[in-house]
This record gives structure tokens, sequence and C-alpha cells, in this order.
């Protein structure tokens, strides 16, 4: 199977990464992909802190392997969404639709991968 850098930075067995796909990129869809070897990623879109969290948990109900969150940073609930994801220790954070400059060292002192 190929095997690239992606696969040590990420942890991950294959060098698959699934976008972040608003209303698609649910906890099953990330947890099918991170058990499958690639990393899954959940979207949290235009939902708030209680969604994520429970996507979050119902993802690692699935898989024990390493997944993302994509935080889509027009959203209204970024800043919490900001915060669910440092508070939960989700291990990479993919974000969208603006600049993340104002998370940066928050994320990077609770050792998230930013993409
Ligand atoms: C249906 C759909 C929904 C998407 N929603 C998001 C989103 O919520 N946040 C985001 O950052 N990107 C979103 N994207 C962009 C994808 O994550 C990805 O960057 C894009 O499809 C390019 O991927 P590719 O290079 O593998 O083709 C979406 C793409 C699609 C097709």
């Amino acid at each position: 199977m190929l095997k690239t850098p992606l696969c040590d930075l990420l942890g991950i067995e294959k060098p698959v990464f699934q976008g972040g796909m608003a209303w698609i990129a649910d906890a099953s869809l990330a947890s099918a992909v991170s058990e499958a070897g690639g990393l899954g990623i959940i979207a949290a879109m235009n939902a708030d802190a209680n969604w994520l969290r429970d996507q979050i948990h119902e993802l690692r109900a699935k898989t024990d392997k390493p997944f993302g969150v994509n935080v889509m940073l027009m959203s209204p609930f970024a800043d919490e969404v900001a915060q669910v994801v440092i508070d939960e220790r989700v291990p990479v954070v993919v974000t969208g639709a603006g600049n993340p400059a104002k998370y940066m060292k928050a994320w990077n002192e609770a050792g998230i991968k930013v993409v």
C-alpha cells in the first residue's frame, strides 16, 4: 500500500484525506473513512458547539483512529466550534471560508495540526 509523509504526519495508514463537505461529511462518513485508514473529516459547517460535540462523540464510538474537523470560518458559531476542537482534543483541523489567524495560537498550543 502506498505510504507518504502525510501518513506519518497525521498518523494514518493510507494517504486519503476526505474533504470537509457541509451536510455530507458527518460522523458517519468521517468514522468510516478513518476506520478504513484514511483521515475522516467532520464538517462543522454552520452548526453550533453542541452539534459538533455530539458528532465527535459519535465518531469516537465508531473508531479510535485519527480524524479531523473542518471549521467553516464564516459560521456564526466559529468561535465556539474553535473551542470545541480544543476541548475535545481533535487531532486535525481543516479550515475553510476565511482566515484562521485568530485561532492559530490556541490551536497550536493545543497541539492541533491545522490544514
Ligand atoms: C458538496 C460539497 C460540500 C463542501 N462543503 C465544504 C465545507 O463545508 N467546508 C469546506 O472547507 N469545504 C467544503 N467543500 C470543499 C471540499 O472540502 C474540497 O476542498 C473540494 O471538494 C476540493 O476537493 P478535491 O481537491 O479533492 O476535489 C465542499 C465540497 C463539496 C463537493
